[in-house]
């Protein structure tokens, strides 16, 4: 074999390691990951009144952007990140859990990053079901299979399905926010929501789309907004104005 050759059989190979490492996502199991988040326990909290220790609370972290959990105090190289727009995708988390600081440092470029993180988890196996456990916190799945609760203490039906025409917005930030949604040549609608609670406008033409924000209150100058599409509540997890805030479909 000559060196071409060579070279091109590498790449092929590694072609082929990392579609295998990308159709293995789907096969986490989240029983098993459950198990394997014990390791994370000493340091991170996750679910219904998680508060942050160690490390960031966990609830929502899939699809959240990095380094924005309210209240907690990021390495500089995280934070450094964060203004990178890096959001925890599941192969982002891959790269995460595999070396926190080998990660950093390939996201800044910089062999100076580092991370708060002292913590590896070696095995592909454990990363991909503890990453499948996460997930049972950030997405709809979450709301189909667990009973939410009310205020009362008792449990509320699942959210109502949403009509493939509205525009919806739903607070499980834990927190009372303004929210704003705005159908395009549709409604615009605005209410303050508990935790838990969502908001729907009804848009007057198929397919298009709208706006949700969110604010502190009515007099918050800064707040975040993104584009909705109709049929599907965009979650809001985290509030951090100027845009900065956690959201999931
Ligand atoms: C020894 C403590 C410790 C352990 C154990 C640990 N972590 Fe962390 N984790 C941290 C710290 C500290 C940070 C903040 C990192 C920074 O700011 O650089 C963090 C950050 C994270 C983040 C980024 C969160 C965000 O808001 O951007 C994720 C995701 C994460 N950890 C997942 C895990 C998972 C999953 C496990 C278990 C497999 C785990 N960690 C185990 C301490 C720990």
């Amino acid at each position: 074999m000559n060196f071409i050759s060579k070279t091109i059989g590498t790449a092929v190979g590694i072609c082929i390691i990392l579609l295998g490492t990308n159709a293995a996502f789907a096969a986490g199991d989240a029983e098993n990951g459950k198990k394997i988040f014990k390791k994370c326990k000493g340091c991170h909290q996750i679910g219904d009144g998680a508060k942050n220790s160690v490390g960031p609370v966990l609830t929502g972290v899939v699809g959240r952007k990095a380094g924005t959990f309210p209240g907690y105090s990021y390495g500089k190289s995280m934070r450094q990140a964060t203004k990178t727009g890096l959001v925890w995708s599941e192969e982002n988390l891959d790269g995460w859990l595999t070396s926190p600081k080998k990660f950093l440092r390939k996201v800044l470029d910089t062999r100076k990053a580092k991370a708060k993180m002292r913590f590896k988890l070696k095995k592909p196996g454990q990363r991909q079901d503890v990453i499948a456990y996460l997930k049972t916190f950030s997405t709809d799945a979450q709301a189909a299979t667990m009973p939410m609760k009310t205020e009362t203490g008792g449990m509320a039906k699942p959210a109502k399905a949403i009509s493939t025409t509205d525009i919806c917005v739903e607070n499980q930030s834990g927190k009372t926010l303004l929210f704003v949604v705005e159908a395009k040549g549709g409604k615009r609608v605005v209410k303050t929501l508990k935790a838990s609670e969502n908001l729907c406008a009804p848009q007057a033409m198929a397919d298009a789309g709208g706006t949700v924000g969110v604010f502190q209150d009515a007099d918050a100058l800064e707040g975040c907004s993104r584009l909705a599409k109709a049929g599907k509540a965009e979650r809001l997890i985290s509030y951090v104005p100027f845009d900065n805030c956690g959201w999931v479909q």
